[in-house]
């Protein structure tokens, strides 16, 4: 139930399968979407246009039967579905057939890793979206076993984790996160929150070198202009030059 698109134009010769953004300029930019399989982290300042890109993303999938899953830090669901109808992506007939389903992660919860990778793990997604990482990047995890290295991220639990402040902090939590997406096997979309002017592609510094893709937006509220670049693309020729998008009824356009 997974269609995709044959690469085009700069991909031609490319035999990487391609999941459709939704933003029939991106897709056209990248060869014809995403690399399937593939992490790509979206940042931009607040109003960027980051939760309408996840979206585009997920409609696209619906539309095709596929089964999505938006994991939510910043909006309880209901303003979120809203947010989405008003700009036209009525997810509502899609949730009834249980081929989407959004789900609001309490950053106040103890259990929120648990939560969030059993629910990737718990079906065969074919999209992922996670809006946005920048609460969980920001949120100290302290680790019980000091000898735990960045690296041996494929050895430690949640249960490694602890509350418990005496216990060094590190950045585990985003290697967890990305390694649940990566055995998930769907193609993800993460987002992470910039402030205006940010020379960084994330807010933790991080995430984008995890990811396999980054594409950023910024805005220019003299001019009253928006752009969308791309600034990585795994397997895929792209250019890196910003490109002028509007917003507006129906979501993101290539002017
Ligand atoms: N119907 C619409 N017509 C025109 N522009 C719109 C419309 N709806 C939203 N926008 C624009 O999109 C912006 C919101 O986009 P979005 O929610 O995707 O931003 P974001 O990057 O996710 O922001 P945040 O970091 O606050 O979550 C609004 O600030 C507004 O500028
Ligand atoms: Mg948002």
């Amino acid at each position: 139930m997974l269609p995709l698109t044959k690469s085009i134009n700069a991909n031609e010769s490319s035999t990487i399968q391609r999941v459709k953004t939704g933003i029939t300029g991106l897709d056209d930019l990248l060869g014809g979407g995403l690399p399937k399989n593939t992490i790509t982290l979206v940042s931009g300042p607040p109003g960027g246009g980051k939760t309408i890109v996840c979206y585009h993303f997920l409609y696209e999938g619906a539309k095709n039967g596929e089964k999505c899953l938006f994991l939510t830090l910043d909006k309880k669901v209901e303003g979120l579905l809203s947010q989405a109808r008003e700009l036209g992506f009525d997810f509502q007939p899609f949730i009834e057939k249980a081929q989407i389903k959004f789900l609001f992660l309490n950053i106040n919860k103890k259990l929120i890793y648990e939560t969030m990778t059993n629910e990737i793990l718990s079906e065969r997604y074919d999209r992922i979206v996670l809006d946005s990482i920048t609460p969980l990047s920001e949120m100290p995890i302290y680790i019980k076993n000091p000898e735990v290295k960045t690296n041996d991220i494929n050895i430690i639990t949640p249960e490694d984790f602890s509350t418990d402040e005496n216990f060094p902090v590190r950045r585990l939590h985003l290697h967890y996160i990305v390694n649940a997406l990566e055995t998930s096997q769907a193609t993800s979309v993460i987002t992470s929150e910039l402030p205006f002017g940010s020379q960084f592609l994330s807010r933790d510094g991080i995430s984008e070198f995890l990811a396999d893709g980054v594409i950023t937006l910024s805005v220019d509220p003299t001019m009253d202009r928006r752009k969308l670049s791309v600034m990585k693309m795994r397997s895929t020729k792209h250019t890196l030059r910003p490109q002028d998008i509007k917003i507006s009824k129906g979501g993101i356009t290539f002017s």
